[in-house]
């Protein structure tokens, strides 16, 4: 496989794409960063290239994506804005096209697809995503259908609770039940970017935890 050489990244100003930046910069990598509010963004690095708009803008998008062979996305639901997790997935794909592009992109544990066999904890705590966030939820849950029916190389990362101590303490991975009830976002970041190389998740949706 070639070398990725530039990544884009969605979401990379936010509580775990920073993590995701700072290990992507120390790894080599050269960035395109889509950032509503470059003015806030404090990671400093002539790796980094800032693109200035919205995941729900195609056209800012296609600007990302130009130059990139991969893109992943940490992009959360902001209170009070327009749904975003189904509509990036559609504007991403769209514009990846026919690229050999892999896409990337973390998601919560409550995302449901045909091959789970969630136990207690993983139902419970998808049950209470469903019941208090459920507009949120269905919005997840049409991101994961835009994927499944793509045949772009994608990976969505599920993840339960995130913790922001930086502590790399070894990741669990199961495709069906979610592993554990909590995960560093250091080792979110370092499991997706191993995502970039690694065939054994492609086109499927893993729980990780620590
Ligand atoms: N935190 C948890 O415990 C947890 C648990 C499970 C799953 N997750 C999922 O993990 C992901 C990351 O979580 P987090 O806590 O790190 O999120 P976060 O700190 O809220 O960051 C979200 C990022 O998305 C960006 N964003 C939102 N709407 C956008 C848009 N329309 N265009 C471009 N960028 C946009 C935000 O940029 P702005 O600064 O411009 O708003 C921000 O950089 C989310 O998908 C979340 O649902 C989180």
């Amino acid at each position: 496989m070639k070398a990725i050489q530039k990544i884009a990244v969605i979401g990379g100003g936010g509580r775990t794409g920073q993590y995701l930046v700072n290990q992507l910069i120390e790894k080599g990598y050269s960035l395109k960063l889509l950032l509503r509010h470059p003015e806030n963004f404090t990671i400093d690095s002539p790796l980094i290239e800032i693109v200035h708009g919205d995941v729900l803008d195609q056209e800012a998008v296609r600007m990302l994506l130009d130059g990139c062979g991969a893109i992943l996305s940490t992009v959360g639901q902001r209170k009070d804005e327009p749904l975003v997790a189904s509509q990036a997935s559609v504007n991403i794909l769209n514009a990846i096209g026919d690229r050999p592009m892999r896409y990337v992109v973390l998601a919560g544990l409550n995302v449901d697809t045909p091959t789970d066999e969630k136990g207690e904890e993983t139902l419970k705590a998808t049950q209470w995503m469903k019941a208090t966030f459920p507009t949120i939820h269905n919005d997840r849950q049409k991101s994961y259908s835009v994927l499944a029916g793509s045949n772009t190389e994608w990976v969505m990362v599920r993840v339960p609770y995130i913790e922001f101590n930086g502590n790399r303490a070894g990741v669990k991975v199961n495709l069906t039940d979610c592993p554990g009830s909590k995960i560093d976002a250091a080792d979110i970041a370092g499991f997706m970017i191993g995502q970039l190389t690694d065939d054994t998740w492609l086109r499927k949706a893993p729980f990780i935890s620590n």
